[in-house]
């Protein structure tokens, strides 16, 4: 058994109006503390990331789980992806409504079925079944920023998606983050956990990067990542990927990190943050957004440190 714990969360990338620091860097000291425990305990990185995905995706302050961003029809389709690194598997849902917490949904694709991935009204059905009860996702801020946003998207006219860019600029809490949570155990395995509400507005269906392992999350017997922001840019450059494969070919969990940013920059975009984990115990944030909140602890340094950028 190792004797090396770490665990690293992120509450999305973008840009955070400044009267929501104080929240979200609460959120992500809390969801580290919890995991950190666990970990501590000798605890596995899977619990340990499903229980600081939980604690974010129960807080309204993060784009996940309660106060998940609508999409165009007013509903809550939410993504969700756990992987386990030491296994090479992993379990995620697209599009699934009305549960409290998607990661956990997730989870069970990954313990109880022979898939990786369910999506819309099959996800449902598969949630109810497996006994999660029926729960709005909605706040009241939240379905006043739906009806605020919508009315007037409906008075700019059709041209939906190609204005999102301008929208976000001007509005940023449009653009709230994913969660996420990577973690390594004391018996070497590594996990990561996603979880989003998407972005606001998008339309009915639109599956983001987080449920897909290797876009928004991953993990394998080296590496571990969970990614935020412009769901289209991971998926394009399959961006958790690239970092668990530049870990396994050698580089440090921050090495990695800054190289896999600076290339979906390249190729896609600047929307993009990512939390990182290696086997040595070392975890990185990285974003080339103005804001990412996270926290981290390792078992050198249990105390919790947060903070709204990455340095
Ligand atoms: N990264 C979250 C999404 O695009 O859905």
């Amino acid at each position: 058994m190792k004797a090396n714990w770490s665990i690293i969360v992120h509450g999305g990338a973008g840009t955070w109006a400044q009267e929501a620091h104080a929240a979200a860097v609460a959120g992500v000291t809390r969801a580290v503390a919890e995991a950190s425990q666990l970990l501590a305990a000798g605890g596995s990185a899977a619990d340990a990331v499903c229980a600081a995905a939980c604690i974010l995706e129960d807080d309204p302050t993060f784009n996940s789980g309660t106060g998940s961003s609508p999409n165009i029809d007013g509903l809550c389709e939410m993504d969700a992806c756990l992987m386990l690194g030491h296994e090479l598997r992993a379990g995620g849902i697209a599009n699934v409504q009305r549960v409290r917490n998607p990661i956990l949904v997730a989870r069970k694709v990954l313990e109880e079925t022979d898939h990786a991935l369910l999506a819309g009204e099959g996800a449902n059905r598969f949630a109810r079944a497996l006994g999660f009860e029926d729960y709005d996702p909605t706040t009241p801020a939240s379905r006043a920023l739906y009806a605020e946003r919508i009315a007037l998207l409906r008075t700019e006219g059709e041209a939906w998606m190609p204005r999102h860019r301008a929208l976000v600029d001007k509005y940023p809490a449009l653009f709230r983050g994913t969660i996420g949570a990577v973690a390594l155990d004391r018996h070497g395995h590594l996990a990561a956990a996603t979880s989003t509400g998407g972005v606001l507005l998008r339309l009915a269906g639109r599956v983001g990067d987080v449920p897909i392992p290797g876009a928004g999350t991953y993990a394998t017997a080296s590496g571990a990542a969970s990614a935020t922001g412009r769901g289209e840019y991971c998926i394009r450059t399959l961006t958790t990927k690239s970092v668990c494969d530049r870990i396994a070919a050698g580089m440090s969990a921050a090495d990695a990190a800054r190289a896999t940013l600076d290339e979906v920059n390249r190729l896609a975009g600047p929307d993009t943050g990512m939390i990182v984990a290696d086997l040595a115990g070392r975890v990185a944030a990285v974003h080339a957004t103005e804001a990412m909140p996270h926290a981290f602890a390792t078992s050198e340094d249990p105390s919790p440190t947060a903070s709204m950028v990455a340095r």
